[in-house]
């Protein structure tokens, strides 16, 4: 099963965590007790699940939709790898995705 690497805000490092098939990378860190909040469960409404990808990894990754790009004008700490990571699914080509959790997040629901 491919995995993804979690850099936790504090340094702590999540490595290995089994990422299925078909499953967004927001939902494999909810699962595994990662520090993300993903409140409106995938549906771009929230922004909680902003991560920064591994810049060695950013250009593997479908481009976001436009969609997705508005809503990342509104996160704080914006970097040119920024994603919300509810949008990754993953493939066994994205075996090995190595993420960043930013320092703050902002919740757009309230
Ligand atoms: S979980 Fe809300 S935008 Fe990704």
């Amino acid at each position: 099963m491919p995995q993804i690497k979690f850099l936790s805000t504090d340094g702590t490092k999540h490595w290995d965590i089994e990422a299925p098939i078909g499953i967004s990378v927001m939902d494999t860190a909810v699962t595994n007790g990662i520090d993300m909040e993903g409140t409106c469960e995938g549906n771009m409404a929230c922004s909680t699940c902003h991560v920064i990808i591994d810049t060695n990894w950013d250009m593997k990754l479908t481009p976001p939709v436009e969609e997705e790009e508005d809503m990342l004008d509104l996160v704080y700490g914006l970097t040119r790898t920024s994603r919300l990571c509810c949008q990754i699914i993953m493939t066994e080509d994205l075996d090995g995705l190595t993420v960043r959790l930013p320092g703050e997040r902002r919740n757009l629901l309230g």
